[in-house]
């Protein structure tokens, strides 16, 4: 039976970097581990909280059950028809399986470069940045009902895969732990190098035929140049999602601020830059108490140093209901608020 620990600050395993306490506290290495844990009679009276990279999670308590962390390693390839497939454990961080798809020069996961967190998590809100989302490298992932112990493989269709979506944080929501994900890759480099600012950090560089690893060096520093590195301040990435409107509102919108930041989803539909509508608002670069929104990316909302899980979320609450007001449109949270 892997160790179980007992009251472990989670403040390290939270790139928030909120100091709260877990009441159990088990790290896995292995699948033969878990399904060792998941006979546990623990599971039976506490509550669970699977954890990856601590990411994508804003903790406002002191968690009052088992907090799993899911540290299962390794990498592997195999050739299938015209691609690769590169399996990697849950417990991967995810920059290195990108590191490494660079190295074996395997297109596909290069503008995911430098996004923090484990591969466990990546499908669960199917990560995305610069126009490629997790799901557009999917091939299929490993994990174990925590009811029964069984071990199912999920296609890409099982996964139902949406904006910052899936069948994980849906319908499956708490019922599975991820061990590990495939992912399909290309050795013929067929690169989105589409979004605007990586066009312009590439004329930047005069590089006009781009690599594989130009392009994940170019996502990684314009990430570093707008995103606060959570090892020096706190901090779980975009707080938000952008909101998807329909047609009509947006020219609602438009009629006062026809600067609106906005792009096209299907026909009808069009997504917002909540980080345009924050900083609209007033928020970009505000320090409320040991908390605020980051200087040159109002979407992302951070820790100077001592907040507390609370004070970050009232803040947010605050931004919602200024937005609320000024455009007539909700944020969503993208972060867990546990
Ligand atoms: N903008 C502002 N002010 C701001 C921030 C953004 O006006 O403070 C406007 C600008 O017009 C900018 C546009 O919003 O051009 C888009 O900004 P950015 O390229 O930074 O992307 P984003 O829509 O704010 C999304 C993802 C990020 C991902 C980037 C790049 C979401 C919720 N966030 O942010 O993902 O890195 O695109 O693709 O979809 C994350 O999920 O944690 C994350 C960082």
């Amino acid at each position: 039976m892997p160790l179980i620990q007992e009251n472990i600050s989670l403040k390290p395993f939270n790139t928030f970097a909120i100091a709260v306490n877990a009441k159990y506290f088990v790290e896995i290495f292995s699948e033969a581990d878990l399904v060792e844990f998941l006979s546990s009679s623990l599971l039976k009276t506490e509550q669970l909280l699977i954890l990856g990279g601590g990411s994508n999670v804003l903790f406002t308590k002191d968690f009052p059950g088992v907090v799993v962390k899911i540290s299962i390693p390794g990498i592997s390839k195999c050739r299938e028809g015209s691609g690769v497939i590169v399996k990697a454990g849950a417990g991967v961080v995810w920059n290195y399986l990108v590191l490494y798809c660079v190295q074996h020069n395997l297109a596909g996961v290069e503008n995911l470069s430098l996004i923090p967190g484990t591969v466990g998590a990546s499908p669960i809100q199917n990560i995305g940045a610069y126009g490629v989302e997790l799901k557009d490298v999917f091939y299929s992932c490993t994990a174990f009902e925590i009811a029964s112990g069984q071990k199912k493989d999920f296609t890409y269709e099982e996964c139902k895969f949406g904006y910052r979506d899936s069948v994980f944080k849906r319908e499956l929501k708490g019922k599975y732990i991820l061990t590990s994900v495939s992912f399909k890759l290309s050795e013929q480099a067929v690169l989105n190098t589409t979004y605007g600012a990586i066009q312009t950090e590439l004329a930047n560089r005069n590089i006009s035929s781009p690599t594989i690893a130009d392009v994940s060096k170019v996502v990684a520093e314009i990430r570093v140049s707008k995103l606060p590195d959570p090892s020096t301040i706190g901090n779980a990435g975009s707080f938000f999602k952008n909101p998807v409107i329909e047609r009509s509102k947006l020219e609602e919108i438009q009629k006062s601020f026809p600067e609106v930041v906005n792009y096209p989803v299907g026909n009808e539909c069009f997504k917002l830059a909540a980080g345009w509508l924050i900083e609209s608002c007033g928020f970009k670069g505000i320090v409320a108490g040991e908390t605020g929104t980051w200087k040159n990316q109002a979407l992302v909302l951070v820790n100077h140093g001592h907040a507390t899980g609370q004070e970050v979320y009232s803040f947010s609450e605050r931004i919602i209901n200024v937005v609320c007001q000024k455009f007539g449109i909700m944020l969503e949270r993208e972060v867990n608020v546990l």
